[in-house]
């Protein structure tokens, strides 16, 4: 079979992982892999390369994708297009790694598509599997910024605050807070008291704590509040979402003794090399996705449940974002350690 594999979205720690062991797993078993370069984007322009064996090993430990991405490839009103060209590539199916925004857009212009999807992001807020390759590696970055800005905010007597990704869902800011016991973790699924905040903080002070770490989710806020945005026109997602860390210091500032500063995250939470835990992810996620093409089983998912990787209906990846139920276990974890959340 000729067999072609594409890394649409944001880029997340393991994308590398997934070309390589599935490319592994059909270039061994006698199939022909064609990279579509850049997303969408390499369906619409028809930019392709042939996968070699010698191209891809070793890559699974590197950040980023070999393939290339994109977010920002309109693709409303063009399935015609996408159709016509998917064809011209002569495929007799596709793996997609990608995030909502890929599956959903390929459910509105290719909904007949022969595909494998798996599931992609650092925000592990894709519906239909518990856990998302990237989102290992994203917590690690988050863990060890905490535990190195702990040692500026004790030296100041500060409080550090860092704002992670996950847009509308907290988990990046629970995994990775959670992971550096951080002092306060603040989600977009459990809007916070202000009130109750300050009296946490004020109160840590008064027991003598030199400094503190707060964790806020990009699209936390306050209770009757609206999360701090400004408008992507053009990009897949409308909302980008950012600047809650800094006005939270500020606030801060305003209403307890403490000094603050802030800190964003950002982009480097999806640069890092994959961790273990996401490169053995990747491992069986990308085999797992070579089989099923192999089986010739079009229209399917990849997922993580109960601690296995098994095949789902592609349908239970499309939908909206799997938020953190506010009475999550991990929460209660955070409450039994002291943890305003
Ligand atoms: O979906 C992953 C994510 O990293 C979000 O957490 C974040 O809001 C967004 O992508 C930023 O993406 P970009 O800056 O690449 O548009």
């Amino acid at each position: 079979m000729r067999i072609g594999l594409m890394t649409g979205g944001g880029d997340a720690p393991g994308l590398n992982g997934i070309i390589e062991s599935a490319s592994r797993t059909l270039i061994g078993n006698g199939h022909t892999v064609l990279g579509i370069l850049d997303g969408f984007d390499g369906v619409f322009t028809g930019r392709t390369r042939e996968i070699k064996w010698s191209d891809i090993l070793g890559i699974h430990c590197d950040a980023g994708t070999f393939l290339g991405t994109s977010s920002k490839t309109k693709v409303a009103g063009r399935g015609p297009e996408f159709q016509a060209q998917f064809a011209k590539l002569n495929l007799d199916g596709l793996i997609a790694a990608g995030g909502d925004g890929t599956f959903i857009g390929l459910q509105k212009i290719a909904p007949n598509l022969p595909i494998v999807g798996v599931p992609k992001t650092i925000d592990n807020d894709v519906p239909g599997t518990e856990i998302t390759f990237g989102y290992d590696t994203a917590c690690t970055v988050v863990a060890d910024a905490v535990d190195a800005l702990r040692k500026t905010a004790d030296a100041h007597r500060r409080v550090m605050v860092v704002e992670t990704m996950g847009r509308t869902a907290g988990w990046i800011a629970l995994g990775g807070g959670l992971a550096s016991y951080a002092d306060a973790i603040l989600l977009p699924e459990r809007p916070f008291n202000r009130e109750g905040l300050k009296q946490f903080l004020t109160r840590r002070r008064t027991e003598g704590l030199r400094g503190m770490v707060i964790v806020v989710s990009e699209a936390a806020k306050g209770a009757g509040e609206d999360a701090v945005y400004s408008e992507a026109a053009g990009a897949i997602h409308t909302v980008r979402f950012g600047g809650v860390g800094e006005r939270l210091a500020r606030w801060i500032e305003q209403n307890t003794a403490w000094e603050a500063r802030h800190v964003v995250l950002g982009h480097l939470q999806r640069s890092r090399e994959p961790t273990t835990t996401d490169r053995f992810l990747t491992a069986s996620m990308g085999i797992k996705a070579a089989q099923l093409a192999m089986e010739k089983k079009w229209g399917t998912a990849v997922t993580y449940r109960g601690g296995r990787v098994v095949e789902a209906p592609l349908t239970d990846i499309q939908g909206p974002p799997r938020l953190i139920d506010p009475d999550h276990r991990w929460v209660k974890h955070c409450q039994s350690l002291g943890i305003f959340i």
